[in-house]
């Protein structure tokens, strides 16, 4: 007798919406037996049912691009990796220009890991470099960041000097490079660091580490690498 009732199980979603600098909130409600298990299925559902207008970055769906970054109740995080929940709000992720909806503008972010040197400098050409198990081991928690950008738009110093200060995720990744044992330039990477803007606005608030969807530790990693330029350089 009961076999024709089916459950409904609604969410609630409420969407940051933006178009040539006029924002407001958009609410999406609908049945989340209509779309996959996690926030990222629900903005493709939104897209391809309800909405063409939404606009968001994705592209792996398993968390390995960053692509899909936001503020989805309040933390950063990958909408890819977050399930659905009964009541949701999703914003950009704070404080970085937005181009449209939950698209943001990363062009200084890049710039600043381009800044860093993010590549092997070592004059052995076409030879294999041999690194210890122990030295590799050294990089381990640095080298899975995918640059999502969660942590760096957590961080109230990257907030407000985001142009001068390389943030968490350029910051980590700068130090998986000084601590490669097969690179030559880590002095030279040290001493483009050392700097009041660049490095030390980092005031070990903790939010990039808090918020980072892989369970990676960018603020320690910042300290240990201002522990390594104090030893070595001054
Ligand atoms: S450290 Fe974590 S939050 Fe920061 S960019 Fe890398 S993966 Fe994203
Ligand atoms: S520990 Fe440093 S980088 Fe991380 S949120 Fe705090 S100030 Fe920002
Ligand atoms: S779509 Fe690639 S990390 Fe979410």
């Amino acid at each position: 007798m009961f076999k024709n009732i089916i459950k409904r199980n609604l969410t609630t979603i409420k969407i940051y919406r933006n178009n040539n600098n006029i924002s407001k909130m958009d609410k999406f409600i609908f049945d989340k037996n209509d779309c996959g298990p996690m926030v990222l299925d629900a903005l493709i559902h939104i897209k391809n049912n309800i909405d063409k207008t939404l606009s968001f970055r994705r592209s792996c769906r398993e968390g390995i691009c960053g692509s899909c970054a936001m503020n989805i109740n309040g933390k950063n995080t990958l909408a890819c990796l977050k399930p659905i929940e009964e009541k949701l709000s999703i914003y950009p992720l704070p404080h970085m220009p937005v181009i449209r909806d939950l698209v943001t503008d990363l062009t200084t972010f890049y710039e600043q890991y381009k800044s860093i040197k993010p590549w092997l400098e070592n004059s052995n050409k076409g030879k294999e470099l041999y690194q210890s198990q122990k030295d590799r081991k050294k990089l381990d928690g640095m080298y899975e960041c995918i640059l999502c950008a969660c942590c760096s738009t957590s961080c109230p110093s990257y907030w407000w000097n985001g142009d001068k200060y390389l943030g968490p995720a350029v910051l980590m990744q700068a130090y998986r490079w000084v601590q490669d044992s097969r690179d030559q330039i880590s002095k030279e990477r040290m001493e483009f660091l050392d700097d009041a803007m660049k490095l030390y606005r980092c005031k070990t608030i903790m939010n990039c580490s808090n918020t980072c969807p892989k369970g990676l530790n960018p603020g320690q990693a910042i300290g240990e690498l201002k522990l390594k330029i104090s030893n070595e350089l001054h």
